[in-house]
């Protein structure tokens, strides 16, 4: 048995920056935003907003369009790295909105990958017959770590949330066919918040040099995702026999334009081929994967039995891909 995506949905907060009101907060422009990284516009949550809040819109629409009633999710799981709180998770602060009592819920954490990584581990249990149903969420609102002085990596990212419902299937042609995952513990210091936790506990130093700030050396980060995510793809490609040539569709996180594009030049899969909204939104980490498939499929892009490719990559450094029949 296989498991299904039968349910997608997004949200993005309301309030809007653009490169325009940024070049009023950080030394510089829209055209240096724009050429290096594509992004012209990112959300932001607002103060009363945190990262469950963001995920429940998420999933309500997920779940309507899933025909799913929330008392009868068996099984959250949240990728966030901005959990409303370190605990409990931010997947109970979900359960609890949606009126819940059934599922178990717990959060997975792999930065910008972590929707994947939460995608296959609900995919486990489902395609197991362990669970019906679970409902799988990417949720980050990442400008609440941003350093606002720093123009390196505040122009990068934007908030948001999207969700995924699976359900297994007995249709041979459809179905989630793989996901592959890896890490590199050793590339932690490229990118990271280094401050908040147990190695740097909140102290007055900690605050005073901004190390629960994100932390990012970017042209090292964009060397190691081009060459992670080419080789996680055609490990995904080759394990079903596949070439890109197969795929209807590439969903891939949106940290960067010519990250993107560069690695489905390598590919050899067309640009048209993949959905990118990283113009509106910017880097929303975990949201990004989901939000982007949820874009894709109400914009009618995707077909049933269509091939599907999935690619994330973030702080770990932690990559992924899923290959899906949709
Ligand atoms: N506006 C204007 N100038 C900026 C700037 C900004 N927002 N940010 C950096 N610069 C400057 C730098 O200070 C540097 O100036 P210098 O040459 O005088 O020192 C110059 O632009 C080039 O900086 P560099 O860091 O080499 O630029 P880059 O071409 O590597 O682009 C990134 C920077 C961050 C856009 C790019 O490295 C990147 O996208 N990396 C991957 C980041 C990512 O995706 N992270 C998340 C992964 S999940």
């Amino acid at each position: 048995m296989r498991s299904l995506i039968v349910g997608t949905g997004s949200y993005a907060p309301k309030k809007v920056l653009t490169n325009a009101d940024l070049e009023k907060i950080v030394d510089t422009n829209d055209q240096w935003i724009v050429e290096r990284t594509g992004i012209r516009e990112r959300h932001i949550a607002d103060s009363s907003e945190a990262t469950s809040d963001l995920a429940y819109q998420a999933a309500v629409k997920a779940l309507e369009m899933a025909r799913l009633a929330p008392e009868d999710v068996e099984m959250i799981v949240v990728g966030t790295v901005t959990p409303d709180m370190p605990f409990p998770s931010t997947a109970c602060f979900v359960q609890a909105r949606l009126g819940n009592k059934k599922a178990f819920a717990f959060d997975v954490t792999a930065a910008c990958a972590g929707s994947l990584y939460a995608l296959a581990t609900a995919d486990r249990f489902v395609a197991s017959g362990a669970v019906k149903n679970a409902l799988v969420i990417g949720a980050d609102t990442l400008t609440r770590v941003c350093d606002w002085t720093d123009r390196n990596t505040c122009i990068l990212f934007g908030d948001a949330a999207g969700a995924m419902v699976l359900k297994p299937t007995d249709d041979p042609r459809r179905g989630i066919l793989s996901v592959h995952l890896h890490a590199d513990g050793s590339l932690a210091n490229i990118l990271n918040q280094p401050g908040g936790g147990s190695r740097h506990p909140f102290s007055q130093q900690v605050l005073d040099e901004r190390l629960t700030y994100i932390k990012m050396k970017g042209p090292e980060v964009y060397k190691v995702a081009v060459r992670a995510l080419e080789d996680v793809c055609r490990e995904a490609l080759d394990a079903n026999g596949m070439t890109a040539g197969d795929l209807a569709q590439v969903i891939a996180h949106q940290a960067n334009k010519r990250i993107l594009d560069s690695t489905l030049h390598r590919l050899g899969v067309p640009a048209e081929k993949c959905w990118m909204n990283l113009e509106k939104y910017g880097n929303t980490s975990s949201a990004s994967v989901p939000t982007t498939l949820d874009e894709a499929n109400r914009a009618g892009r995707l077909n049933a039995g269509d091939a599907l490719l999935m690619m994330a990559i973030g702080g770990g450094m932690a990559w992924g891909s899923a290959l899906v029949r949709w």
